[in-house]
């Protein structure tokens, strides 16, 4: 396994692979990304790790400070799963002294974690538009966890015609339901015993649904019982939106529904989402 922390390194090492799997992350591996891992693994000749906590996805409240790193660790895993690039970079070689180029999607930023976190996805689709740059990976895998990003980085490569194929993933939970994420170290023992109320409340709208309810009020208010009953949870979301625009529905028709939500726990914020019906291609 090679760990590259250069752009011209990372360069030099690619042009000798082929077939190449892409898994960008910020690090802090849990068994979602190597879910991601293992089926680039499974479907590539040569798979790449990207680890980088990118500063542009914060806000300036957010927690970019405080995002777990532990890079050892994180090396041991990747070993572990026979990864053989690892791309590492400083923040100064993603983002130079004079670095002054966005990708921006306005549409994204008026809907779901686009709206709750101004620029949010301007910082992820730049970095990942610029890892897609250095990798020229054939095929690049991400978590439903983040339904929201899926759309943007689908969106940005179809728009910015970046030949490489993209793979969304299900999400990977604990035993109790809660999703993983790196996020969920911050949360007290109390907190952690409220979490799994999160896919409870989504798992009720999806028994609604499967009992034949279209209401997207219903499905809403179905969440929002489960979530209100957990004292220690604070919603700051419920959507029930259309899988492709992400547009708020009154009724849930044939492309099915994306139900999501944030939520924060004390000082933790944590989103999560289940797809009911047909799954957008
Ligand atoms: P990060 O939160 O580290 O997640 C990296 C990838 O793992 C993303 O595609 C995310 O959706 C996926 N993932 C996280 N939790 C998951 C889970 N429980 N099950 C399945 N997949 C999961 O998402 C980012 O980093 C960043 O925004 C990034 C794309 C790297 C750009 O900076």
């Amino acid at each position: 396994m090679q760990v590259i922390t250069t752009v011209a390194d990372f360069r030099r090492a690619r042009a000798a692979c082929d077939g190449l799997g892409f898994v960008p992350t910020m690090g802090y591996l849990h068994q979602g990304h190597l879910s991601l891992i293992r089926q680039a693994r499974a479907e590539c000749s040569t798979v790449a790790v990207s680890i980088f906590v990118n500063p542009t996805q914060f806000g300036p409240r957010e927690d970019f400070e405080r995002y777990p790193r532990d890079m050892d660790r994180d090396l041991a895993l990747l070993e572990a799963e026979a990864v053989e690039l690892v791309f590492a970079p400083s923040r100064e070689e993603m983002y130079p002294e004079g670095f002054g180029t966005y990708v921006v999607q306005p549409a994204a930023d008026e809907v779901l974690e686009g709206a709750a976190r101004p620029g949010h996805f301007r910082g992820v689709a730049t970095v990942v538009c610029k890892l897609l740059n250095i990798v020229q990976p054939t095929r690049a895998y991400f978590g439903q966890k983040d339904a929201q990003q899926t759309v943007v980085v689908r969106q940005m490569v179809r728009d910015l015609n970046i030949p490489t194929e993209i793979v969304v993933l299900p999400t990977v939970r604990e035993h109790d339901g809660l999703a993983m994420s790196s996020r969920n170290t911050y949360l007290t023992p109390e907190e952690r015993r409220a979490a799994p109320a999160i896919y409870r409340g989504l798992q009720a709208a999806e028994q609604r649904y499967l009992a034949g309810e279209r209401n997207a009020e219903a499905l809403r208010q179905a969440v929002i019982a489960v979530l209100d009953a957990e004292p220690l949870l604070r919603p700051e979301y419920v959507s029930v939106a259309d899988p492709i625009t992400l547009r708020e529905l009154e009724r849930v028709g044939e492309r099915g529904a994306l139900v999501s939500l944030a939520a924060r726990l004390g000082s933790v914020r944590l989103i999560d989402n289940v797809m009911l019906g047909a799954q957008p291609s």
